[in-house]
């Protein structure tokens, strides 16, 4: 009988726009202040693109760092899965420019789009492609300019968002790291919930619709507040139980960075303390699917983890969309 294989993440990088936009900043121009946006969603400033950078341009630089402390050159990549929900243009897929960008010679490249559960749900698709044998060496990239979709005169939406892109490197191993077990999960009928409305094939963008703003993220806060601590708290005590551990065996938990209050009411679901999950939305923000590899990459970076913890990957977005993963740290010996 064949071996089991695994998929064990070699390297992992981020990349976020140079410009800050601080609470106080946004304050100047909207009806909102410092105070309410740290209270309500513990966010104090985002990272905002310029010209010159779109999600190709902070995929591919996140790709670079990935690669790079993965050891691998860009001929080694059989496939390339870019998560995004703001591709750089609505057709061809960004993946491909993000693979040209690299140098990845001939290798897959598609688009997957699950909103801000896109990384989670990349990390399931990638890794039941290596374990299936169908593919040896994945680069999985995350990145969004959702600051793109937003109207900046309305303060429901636009305090909440930052540009950003994370992403990995996953190989195949017969020895047992990386994901160990995953989920993904999505409720159509709340599509409405967060959407952005014209644009697409539904309601084409005219100038019509433009002027009255169609095109930007409307978002009903309250209601994806709840899905998405049920979401987020259901899924992952599911993996946990698919991978036979208890939320005490977790090291460290790195949840999407939407809001703190719901990270703080999702650990206590999990009955996890606040010192075992790791939140970064204080400098970006909500960036979208780049939020957890981004959040992971910091984690790793500043000694959070280490060869053998288990981390518990678990995200939620519009769609509405939700993913949980366990992941078991370390580079093949
Ligand atoms: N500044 C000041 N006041 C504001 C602001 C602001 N930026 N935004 C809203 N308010 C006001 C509202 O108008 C409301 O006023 P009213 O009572 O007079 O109507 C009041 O503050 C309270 O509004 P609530 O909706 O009750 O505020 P809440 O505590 O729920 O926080 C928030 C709102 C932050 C949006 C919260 O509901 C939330 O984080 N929800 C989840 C949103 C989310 O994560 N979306 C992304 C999903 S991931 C993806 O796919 C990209």
């Amino acid at each position: 009988m064949a071996k089991l294989r695994y998929a064990a993440i070699l390297g992992w990088g981020m990349a976020v726009p140079q410009r800050v936009v601080t609470n106080d900043e946004l304050a100047q121009q909207i009806d909102t202040s410092d105070e309410w946006i740290r209270t309500r969603t513990g966010i104090n400033q985002r990272r905002i693109v310029g010209p010159g950078e779109y999600t190709s341009t902070l995929g591919a630089d996140a790709a670079r760092q990935a690669l790079e402390r993965a050891g691998l050159a860009p001929t080694d990549v059989d496939l390339v899965i870019l998560a995004t929900c703001t591709p750089d243009r609505p057709f061809p897929a960004t993946a491909c420019a993000i693979q040209a960008s690299l140098g990845i010679p001939g290798a897959g490249a598609f688009d997957l789009n699950a909103a801000c559960s896109g990384f989670v749900y990349g990390m399931h698709v990638a890794t039941a492609m290596i374990r299936s044998g169908m593919h040896r060496t994945v680069l999985l990239v995350a990145s969004d300019i959702f600051t793109h979709l937003l109207n900046w005169n309305d303060r429901n939406t636009c305090v909440l968002f930052g540009d950003g892109a994370g992403a990995v490197v996953l190989q195949a191993t017969e020895q047992p790291l990386g994901l160990l077990a995953s989920t993904i999960g999505a409720w159509g009928q709340g599509e409405d919930l967060m959407a952005a409305e014209a644009g697409g094939t539904r309601m084409p963008a005219t100038p019509e619709l433009m002027k009255q703003g169609r095109q930007h993220v409307m978002m009903n806060g309250r209601e994806i507040f709840k899905h998405a601590v049920r979401g987020m708290s259901e899924s992952s005590l599911q993996v946990l139980a698919e991978a036979g551990l208890t939320p005490d065996a977790v090291s460290l938990v790195v949840p999407h960075q939407a809001n703190v209050r719901i990270i703080e009411a999702t650990a206590k679901r999990l009955e996890l303390p606040m010192e075992r999950v790791f939140v970064n939305l204080d400098r970006y923000g909500n960036t979208s699917a780049a939020s957890v590899p981004i959040a992971l990459c910091e984690a790793v970076e500043t000694g959070r983890l280490r060869d053998g913890d288990h981390v518990l990957l678990t995200a939620f977005g519009g769609g509405l969309t939700w993913a949980s993963g366990v992941v078991r740290w370390g580079r093949p010996s």
